[in-house]
């Protein structure tokens, strides 16, 4: 049995789901909260220490103004209403993406991160205005400007991602395949699971099935 570590998430479908359900693609993203919720209670449940959330991408501004708007101002009441619990939960919040919103959201994120630094349960990663593209390019500028040899272990200290080992399992909803700049470098020997059901479709018990067809598959590694 494969041993689970850290569980990476595309939450894809919201505004399709919306759109079928109560003809507004932003309804669809409300309801994708609620997923977001059971998916945090059974990750904890199933003991696993890491949880990223890909919940807006570097290319996710090409959207309409009122859709991203929106979706901010759901982040931003998100939070306000349930740091306090995830904080009970002893769960530590992380941003991976450039923060570069309106100062109030920056400071409410930071402000989030801070809370919840030593919170060691569960830690999840929300990625937001993050691309995997840029993240290695920052990373590479970096290593550069500091003159440190470029290898394997030296770049992973200089992504986002430091200090937070490799996802073991992506799970992507929403019946697409590809991976839309999303952590392409620690995706490099996860397993992926491409879930046919919208995200605000998606629940426990398909989480659980895909867990446990994870834990049975022979990793190899590149060995035999
Ligand atoms: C994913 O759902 C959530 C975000 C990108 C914020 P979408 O909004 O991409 O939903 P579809 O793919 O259009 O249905
Ligand atoms: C990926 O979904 C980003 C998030 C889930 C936040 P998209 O819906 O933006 O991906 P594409 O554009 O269909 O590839
Ligand atoms: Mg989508």
């Amino acid at each position: 049995m494969n041993p689970l570590n850290h569980v990476a998430i595309i939450m894809d479908g919201n505004g399709r789901w919306g759109l079928r359900n109560k003809n507004s693609r932003n309804a669809g993203h409300r309801a994708g909260l609620n997923t977001v919720e059971k998916i945090i209670k059974e990750t904890i449940k199933s003991k696993v220490k890491f949880l990223t959330l890909y919940a807006f991408s570097t290319e996710n501004w090409k959207r309409p103004k009122k859709e991203i708007k929106f979706l901010f101002k759901l982040l931003e009441d998100f939070l306000k209403d349930k740091v306090e619990d995830l904080n009970k939960q002893k769960i530590k919040l992380k941003i991976i993406g450039k923060k570069n919103f309106s100062s109030k959201l920056n400071n409410l994120l930071k402000l989030s991160e801070k809370k919840t630094k030593n919170n060691k349960r569960l830690q999840i990663n929300l990625a937001l205005n993050y691309g995997s593209k840029a993240e290695l390019i920052d990373a590479f500028k970096e290593l550069k400007k500091n003159n440190i040899i470029i290898n394997e272990k030296n770049l992973s200290k200089y992504l986002q991602t430091r200090n937070i080992p490799d996802p073991d399992l992506l799970i992507r909803t929403g019946n697409t395949k590809r991976l839309s700049n999303f952590l392409l470098w620690q995706l490099a020997y996860s397993e992926i699971f491409f879930e046919k059901k919208l995200w605000p479709d998606f629940n426990e018990k398909d989480y659980n099935k895909i867990i446990r067809n994870y834990k049975s598959i022979k990793r190899n590694f590149g060995k035999i």
